[in-house]
Formats: structure tokens, C-alpha cells, sequence
């Protein structure tokens, strides 16, 4: 096979820190090769350094060398492990963004029109192309990032988390899209903590550690399915129902997502909330906080109705945490992020200080007080925002999509949180994980054309 890319990477550092050492990759063409290791050991700065983006797009110090066969260009097309980050917002529709990368090409028109095309089928996102990007969930917005990377049909496809946010029947879509692409030269490097993903697509896969090679091999040989502990629960004394949603109808202008919604979590409950992308999972979290309006039903926790309640008076009962919590975080410090709930809610500076710290080291994170959040990898930000969610001893808890792109460790330091929440209170897991549902929630159900049906999660508890 050819080798469509060859790095040497003898070292690469962001100021003085050196974040990757001796790292050897070569992709022959039309193969998949997969990336892996814990949140840290440097996926994302291999994956960057690849698609030949570290040193001008973003600042960094390359000491090796990085050779790519093909001599067209752009070298390679990239997926951000954020699928924020990938969108110009200079596209006013989806298809519009998806012509901005072959636009700067400057190819004529037509073949412009072909390629968008065959980027949103391949994506599946054609039923995306006349929506605005900004109104997409978090799924869809997945999809379109995939689709502007593969409108610029290069050689080389860097993917990184690219399917952290899909539902396991877009995930299979993916992967049969992935193949295809493979098949026709495409060569790809496919960054992720999804072992059974990697498992079915990659040829090889690199396990990094601490920025280091810890194997380089197929599959089979190299990658091992965490085992995982399950956290014990203590569930609060059961069967009362703590949070009720009765008929609730939410639209955003024309579109109603949820259309008669019920659903009830019982006191010690972590239910799952699972459904395709788009069903209207993170529509139901921002209904309860009261971040949109519902048009009608009822939604109560300990049988006080929150309707009409500003999002500061449901902040007493319910904590949320973004599925893009980068977004929810404003203070200066980790320590006054997870304190600024109990100060809000009326606790004295120290009390705070007390309540967050008891957070932060129930996630691990203690001695994180003093850093900065926007200084912190997404999956930190993310159990830092959990904490910060339970400081203020909210009685219901909803985290949606809480393990996108975590690793086992902070897997295990979610599911611990969970089982801490179901000893007073109740959680909603919103997830495409049925794995780690299934690890963490004794309830699920499915939302699908607006509604929850209950569905059973095999071995539900005991896994
Ligand atoms: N601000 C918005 N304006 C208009 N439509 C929106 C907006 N936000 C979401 N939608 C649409 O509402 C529907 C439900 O979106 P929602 O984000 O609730 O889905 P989800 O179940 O959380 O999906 P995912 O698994 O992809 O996160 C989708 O069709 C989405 O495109
Ligand atoms: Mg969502």
C-alpha cells in the first residue's frame, strides 16, 4: 500500500509544554487508521498536526517532520472534535456552509453544486440543507461539520470525535459512509474513544499515552474494552414521583418537537432519555429550565409547578448541564464557577466555597480550584460543569450527553456523580450511550415524534 501520509514527530509543544514525543503514524492510501488514549494524552494534537493545521492555524511548535504524498490541496479535511468550532457562520443556510470551504477553492460553480451535494448524502445531512446552522442539535450540527469537511474531497479525512453526538443508527450510517469513502483512496484518520467504532472501521489503530506511543496495531491486538467499575448506589427512599411532565407541547416557529410529552422520574431514579438526533432530547432539558417556552402541559418537581417560573426560580430544582458546556462557563476560576450556584441560591461566600469544593472532589477535580475553565480539555470543562451543576443540590439533575468524548476515567467519575445524585434526588441522563445508560440509569425511555415511550434497557442497574 502507499503511504498517503508519513509523521515523524519528535516532539510537539504549546509554549513550554510538551504535549506529544516520539510519535511514528503512517496512513497507506484508502486505509482507516484510528487514534486513541485517555483525554490528555494528545488525539487532538496528532490529529491537527496531521492535517498539517498545528503551527498556522493553531499555534504550536512542530519538531519532526510531517510528509503527505499527494500533492493536491488542500492536504486534508478536518472534523473538530466541537462542531461549533468548524462552522463559518458565513453560510446563511446549511448547504450555503457547506459550499464555503469549496468556494475558496475556487472551482466553478457547478462543480461546487456536485460537491455539496455528495458531501450532505454522504454525510446524511441532506435533509439539513435549507436549515439554519444555528438551529440545528447537537447531532444534526454533527453531521454538517462532517459535510464541510468532505466538500473539500481531499486525499486525507482527520476526523476527530466525529460521531460523539450521533445516535447509534447515525453512528452505523457513519461508518458505512467512512468505508465507502475509504474504498474509493480516501485516506482516513479517525480519532476517537469509541472502542467497538474503531473496532469496526480502523485497519490500525495508535494508542497514545501521556503523548507517547503506547502500541500501534490491528484492532484486536492493541485495544482493550474498559472494564468498568459500577458505582454503587444508595437510591433515596423510591416510588414518589419527584419530576413530572404532563402533555407538554415546545415549538420553535413552525416546528413543534415535543408534542404531548409525559413522563415521570421517580425520587432515587436516573432515567435515560435516549432518541435519534433531532427528537427533541436537549428541546425537553431547555423546557424544564425554562430556556424556551413551553405552548402547553405542565411540568412539576416534588408537585410544585414550574410553569411560568424564571430560569433562576427552576434553578433551585433543577440543575443542567449543556451538551456543549464550554458555552455555560464564565467565571475566572473552576473554584468560583462550581461556588457561583450556592451563591446565587443564597449561601454565604464561604459556605460556597465549602459546597464547591465538596463538588469539585467528588469529580476528581480539586486540584483544578484555581485554574482557569476556558483553559481546560472539553471533557474537563464538562465534569467541572457537573460539579458546578451539583453544588447547588438541585433535586433533579440533567446532563445531556454527559460522556461525549470521555474516557473511561471520566466515564466512571460521571456514573459516581449520578449514583451521589440518585441518593437525594433524581437524574435525567441524556444519551446516545446505551453502554453506559445501561451502567448508570434503572429507567429509560425513548423520545420519538414528541413523546416518551418507556423501553426497557437490558440488565438495566446491574451492569
Ligand atoms: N433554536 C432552534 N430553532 C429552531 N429549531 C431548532 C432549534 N434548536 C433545535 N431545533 C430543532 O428542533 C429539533 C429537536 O432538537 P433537539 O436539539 O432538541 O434534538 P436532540 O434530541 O437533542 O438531538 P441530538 O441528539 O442531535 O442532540 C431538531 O429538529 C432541531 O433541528
Ligand atoms: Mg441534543
Amino acid at each position: 500500500m502507499t503511504a498517503a501520509l508519513r509523521a515523524e514527530l519528535e516532539r510537539v509543544s504549546y509554549g513550554d509544554r510538551a504535549v506529544l514525543r516520539d510519535v511514528v503514524l503512517e496512513i497507506g492510501q484508502g486505509e482507516i487508521v484510528g487514534v486513541t488514549g485517555p483525554v490528555g494524552s494528545g488525539k487532538t494534537t496528532l490529529a491537527l498536526a496531521c492535517a498539517g493545521l498545528l503551527g498556522h492555524a493553531v499555534p504550536a511548535r512542530i519538531e519532526g517532520k510531517i510528509h503527505h504524498t499527494s500533492l493536491a490541496l488542500p492536504v486534508a479535511g478536518y472534523v473538530f472534535d466541537d462542531p461549533l468550532a468548524q462552522l463559518t457562520g458565513l453560510g446563511g443556510t446549511v448547504e450555503e456552509e457547506v459550499a464555503v470551504g469549496p468556494e475558496n477553492l475556487a472551482i466553478p460553480r457547478d462543480a461546487i453544486r456536485a460537491r455539496v451535494d455528495r458531501a450532505l448524502a454522504a454525510a446524511d445531512a441532506v435533509h439539513l440543507a435549507q436549515r439554519l446552522p444555528d438551529e440545528l442539535s447537537g447531532g444534526e450540527r454533527q453531521r454538517v461539520a462532517l459535510a464541510c469537511a468532505l466538500a473539500l474531497e481531499a486525499p486525507l479525512l482527520v476526523l476527530d470525535e466525529p460521531t460523539a453526538q450521533l445516535d447509534p443508527d447515525a453512528t452505523e450510517r457513519f461508518g458505512a459512509s467512512l468505508r465507502a469513502l475509504a474504498a474509493n483512496g480516501t485516506s482516513v484518520l479517525l480519532a476517537s474513544q469509541d472502542v467497538d467504532l474503531l473496532r469496526a472501521l480502523a485497519a490500525r489503530v495508535l494508542v497514545l499515552e501521556d503523548g507517547a506511543t503506547k502500541a500501534f496495531g490491528r484492532p484486536g491486538d492493541v485495544l482493550v474494552t474498559p472494564a468498568h467499575t459500577s458505582a454503587s448506589v444508595e437510591p433515596g427512599a423510591r416510588g414518589e414521583p419527584l419530576f413530572e411532565a404532563r402533555e407538554v407541547v415546545v415549538s420553535y416557529s413552525d416546528r413543534t418537537v415535543l408534542d404531548g410529552l409525559t413522563l415521570d422520574v421517580p425520587l432515587g431514579s436516573a432515567t435515560a432519555i435516549l432518541g435519534e438526533n433531532g427528537a427533541g432530547k436537549t428541546t425537553l432539558a431547555r423546557a424544564i429550565m425554562g430556556l424556551v417556552p413551553a405552548r402547553g402541559g405542565s411540568i412539576s418537581v416534588s408537585g410544585r409547578p414550574l410553569d411560568g417560573l424564571p430560569v433562576h426560580a427552576r434553578a433551585r430544582h433543577v440543575g443542567l448541564v449543556f451538551q456543549d458546556p464550554s458555552r455555560q462557563l464564565f467565571a475566572r476560576t473552576v473554584l468560583e464557577e462550581v461556588a457561583f450556584g450556592p451563591r446565587v441560591l443564597g449561601a454565604s461566600r464561604h459556605q460556597a466555597h465549602d459546597r464547591a469544593r465538596e463538588a469539585l472532589a467528588s469529580v476528581e477535580l480539586g486540584d483544578l480550584e484555581g485554574v482557569h475553565p476556558g483553559d481546560l480539555a472539553p471533557q474537563t470543562q464538562r465534569l467541572v460543569a457537573i460539579a458546578a451543576a451539583m453544588a447547588a443540590r438541585p433535586s433533579v439533575l440533567i446532563l445531556d450527553e454527559p460522556t461525549a468524548g470521555q474516557d473511561e476515567g471520566g466515564k466512571r467519575r460521571i456514573a459516581a456523580a449520578i449514583a451521589r445524585q440518585r441518593a437525594h434526588g433524581c437524574a435525567m441522563v441524556i444519551t446516545h450511550d446505551l453502554d453506559f445508560a445501561r451502567r448508570v440509569c434503572d429507567r429509560a425511555v425513548t423520545l420519538r415524534n414528541g413523546r416518551a415511550a418507556s423501553r426497557v434497557l437490558s440488565s438495566a442497574g446491574n451492569r
